[in-house]
């Protein structure tokens, strides 16, 4: 029997590609893995109603952890009208199956280490080195929205809340409601994964993420929480900023930030404006991790525009694959990974066309094999 059991979801699109390029590596590597395939994405969501079928849930609760590709997602009412006929009419809602996972797995660090590989032309700057800690099951990715607002919620909200008074005003068909829920307790142990982080990767500061200035309730807590969390760790500097102030920030004085912490739906935006800096999506990867599961994959989507042409760059899935090995404590696997991966972006021979070449997805997971 192998010794990990991993599941393989590659999902939609380039998902399928980016994928098949990581398998590449992982088997140079020779990984003692058992690789169990899983059904997920647009093509089940069309077919049996459910973009994240049961099977695949029972498949990820007997595996040591899982690399995903991506997945395709729309707005609820393209997403109806995609259903095959005999699905249609029945209820069935659509919802992101990469964010279930997240809430049905508890997977609720969302890690995304965003690092300058020298020599990469694609860098904002060499040198910069970030870690993003998002908040993944929380927030207004909670799943409690409304449209049509039911008015018996719009009654009671404008009991509690007076400024929802203009909106009872407006016919419930005409206005959306998305909730953002934050607890206590899922905004300590993000602040506390972020610090926990930076003690063992010996990081100097923590910045957390926030807009507690106008969303006062959902981020005043979040700030307050991780400022409470920072007093364990005195060694290491904490700082906060505002969430439009940071992207600012993190454009000018990149060296200023080293570990970040946001709740969900800022961490989601600092994670692509960090994954830019250091390449664009081709080089973001990113960890959803939990108590007893961890699932990799790269921070983009299934870029359909590309989807099918073996011409996206599979350097973010290959250091997803990176982190994977990290969490399964195969570690001098990951060092030997991360330092292929480097060789190749500072030769600069084998490029993808994000990086201004014409190499194809798998010429550049062949290239990193080769180094290996
Ligand atoms: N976790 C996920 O699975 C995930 C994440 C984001 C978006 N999505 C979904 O993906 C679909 C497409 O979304 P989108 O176009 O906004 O975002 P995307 O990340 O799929 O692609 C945006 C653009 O980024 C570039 N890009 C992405 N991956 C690349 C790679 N590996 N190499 C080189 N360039 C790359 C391409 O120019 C692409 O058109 C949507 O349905 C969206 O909902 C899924």
């Amino acid at each position: 029997m192998a010794r990990y059991r991993i599941a393989w979801l590659p999902g939609d699109g380039i998902g399928v590609e980016v994928l098949a390029a990581a398998r590449l590596v992982l088997d140079k590597l020779g990984l003692d893995a058992e690789y169990l395939p899983g059904d997920i994405g647009w093509e089940f969501w069309c077919r049996e109603g459910d973009a994240f079928p049961a099977r695949t849930i029972e498949l990820l609760e007997r595996v040591d952890a899982a690399l995903f590709g991506a997945i395709t997602s729309k707005p609820a009412r393209s997403a109806a009208a995609e259903l095959s006929p005999g699905l249609q009419g029945k209820g069935l809602t659509y919802r992101s199956p990469i964010v279930r996972m997240r809430q049905l797995f508890d997977l609720y660090i969302c890690l995304r280490p965003c690092k300058a590989y020298p020599g990469n032309r694609l860098n904002f700057k060499e040198g910069i080195d970030l870690v993003v800690f998002r908040e993944n099951t929380e927030d207004l990715y909670a799943g409690v929205e409304f449209a049509p607002v039911p008015k018996e919620l719009a009654d009671t909200l404008v009991k509690f809340a007076k400024p929802f008074a203009p909106f009872t005003k407006i016919p419930p068909d005409q206005y959306a409601l998305s909730c953002k829920i934050n607890t206590r307790a899922g905004c300590e142990r993000i602040a506390r994964a972020a610090f926990e982080f930076a003690r063992k990767h010996r990081r100097k500061k923590v910045t957390v993420v926030h807009k507690a200035n106008v969303v006062r309730a959902t981020d005043g807590l979040f700030l307050e929480t991780a400022k409470a969390v920072a007093k364990d760790f005195p060694e290491i500097d904490v700082d906060d900023a505002n969430i439009d102030a940071m992207t600012m920030w993190l454009l000018k004085n990149p060296f200023n930030y080293d570990v970040l912490v946001a709740p969900n739906l800022y961490g989601d935006i600092i994670s692509d404006l960090c994954a830019q800096m250091v390449g664009g999506l081709g080089f973001g990867c990113s960890g959803n991790i939990g108590s007893k599961l961890a699932v990799f994959e790269p921070t983009h989507g299934s870029a359909p525009k590309y989807a099918g042409q073996n011409k996206v760059n599979p350097i973010a899935t290959i250091l997803a694959a990176k982190m994977m090995l990290d969490w399964l404590g195969e570690t001098t696997k990951a060092t030997t990974l991360e330092n292929a991966v480097a060789r190749v972006i500072a030769d600069g021979q084998v490029r993808t066309y994000d990086m201004g070449g014409t190499n194809t997805t798998l010429e550049m997971a062949a290239a990193i094999a080769e180094k290996l």
